[in-house]
């Protein structure tokens, strides 16, 4: 099977062919730049991007695979969550496209997508479902932060998520507080490889309850009260990257812990993460140590997949197909609110 993928939940407009669980072509066109001045994502505009960008960034994918539109075999898109405007716009070409090739159409769970994202590896990037094992899965990115409880591919169940704001939006709220640039997650991860983690005492938000739900917004509520009674730190460079290195390790201990705490009560033996906090080095780091302490095998998404991206709607969608999931109807509209089960 040849499949075309597009993804344009949020502020990336890609497109993937995949061919048998492998990744033929995987392009993606970051919108950071445009949203840099407003210090977030703004919809009108990020679906405008997606509107100018959507079909030269097709075209490139079926290029680069080789792979011309009349020898796919089915079309897949991001159906949600996501930004409903951003969202329609890859969601109804994809659904455009296949009405006129006649080929086979799919609509993708955004979220469903990360959780198998760890299992496509190598290079080129391939479905590795072979070596799945069940595991507790992190997924972790600015818009959503939940563990995951992986039995099978295909077979899931949410554990917990974040009851207010997701792990990237605090890391991108705090260091805008700090000054940071945008986006501020890997502008704090930069930051923070030169400070002192043990300078300054932050809070683990709901580190001892016994749930796999997460808080941050109270974290970053607490670095804006402590700036305002120190504000002379943000004048000495080394203070704030001590600041930066002081809040990761907060947001990572709450992270790495109740991941690990999830999967040796669950009893599986394997650890996955994605999203594109994933990308955060003390992250991969901790996440690393903590899975060897308690002999957990831990499989990372790779740092391609991490962010947002078509390839993993692809393996996602193909894997459905082949596995015998009716198409998703041509008068389905996409879903921005909804929740991974
Ligand atoms: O998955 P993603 O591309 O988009 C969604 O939110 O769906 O994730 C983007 C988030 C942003 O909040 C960004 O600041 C964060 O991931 N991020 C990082 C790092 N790289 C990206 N946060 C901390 N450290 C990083 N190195
Ligand atoms: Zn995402």
């Amino acid at each position: 099977m040849t499949l075309l993928a597009l993804e344009t939940s949020c502020d990336e407009t890609s497109a993937a062919v995949v061919r048998g669980g492998r990744v033929l072509a995987n392009v993606v066109s970051s919108q950071i730049n445009l949203h840099a001045e407003y210090g977030g994502v703004v919809p009108e505009l990020a679906t405008r991007e997606h509107l100018r960008n959507l079909l030269p960034v097709t075209r490139l994918a079926l290029r680069e695979a080789n792979v011309t539109a009349r020898e796919l075999n089915a079309v897949a898109a991001t159906r949600g969550p996501g930004l409903p405007s951003a969202l329609m716009v890859g969601f109804k070409a994809a659904q455009a496209l296949a009405f006129a090739l006649r080929r086979a159409f799919l609509g993708v769970h955004h979220h469903e997508a990360h959780l198998y994202s760890p299992w496509v590896a190598g290079k080129p990037l391939t479905a590795d479902f072979e070596s799945f094992q069940p595991n507790v899965s992190l997924i972790v990115s600015g818009g959503h932060t939940m563990l995951v409880h992986v039995e099978a591919p295909l077979k899931h169940r949410l554990l917990g998520a974040t009851v207010d704001d997701a792990a990237g939006e605090c890391f991108d709220k705090v260091a805008r507080l700090i000054g940071l640039p945008y986006p501020g997650g890997p502008a704090l991860d930069r930051a923070a490889q030169q400070g002192n983690p043990d300078a300054f005492d932050f809070p683990r938000p709901m580190l001892s309850e016994p749930n796999d739900d997460f808080s941050f917004s109270g974290l970053k509520t607490s670095v804006r009260y402590f700036l305002r009674d120190h504000a002379e730190i943000l004048g000495d460079a080394q203070r704030v990257r001590d600041l930066c290195a002081c809040v990761q390790a907060a947001i990572v201990d709450v992270l790495v812990s109740k991941t690990v705490r999830a999967a040796r009560r669950l009893k599986v033996s394997c650890v996955t993460a994605s999203g594109g906090v994933t990308c955060n080095r003390a992250l991969r780091r901790e996440l690393a140590a903590a899975c060897e302490r308690n002999r957990l095998a831990l499989r990372l998404a790779d740092k391609s997949l991490c962010t947002d991206n078509a390839a993993m709607i692809g393996v996602l969608a193909e894997r459905k197909i082949l596995g015998g999931e009716a198409p998703t109807p041509f008068d389905t509209e996409i879903q921005a609110s909804w929740d991974l089960e």
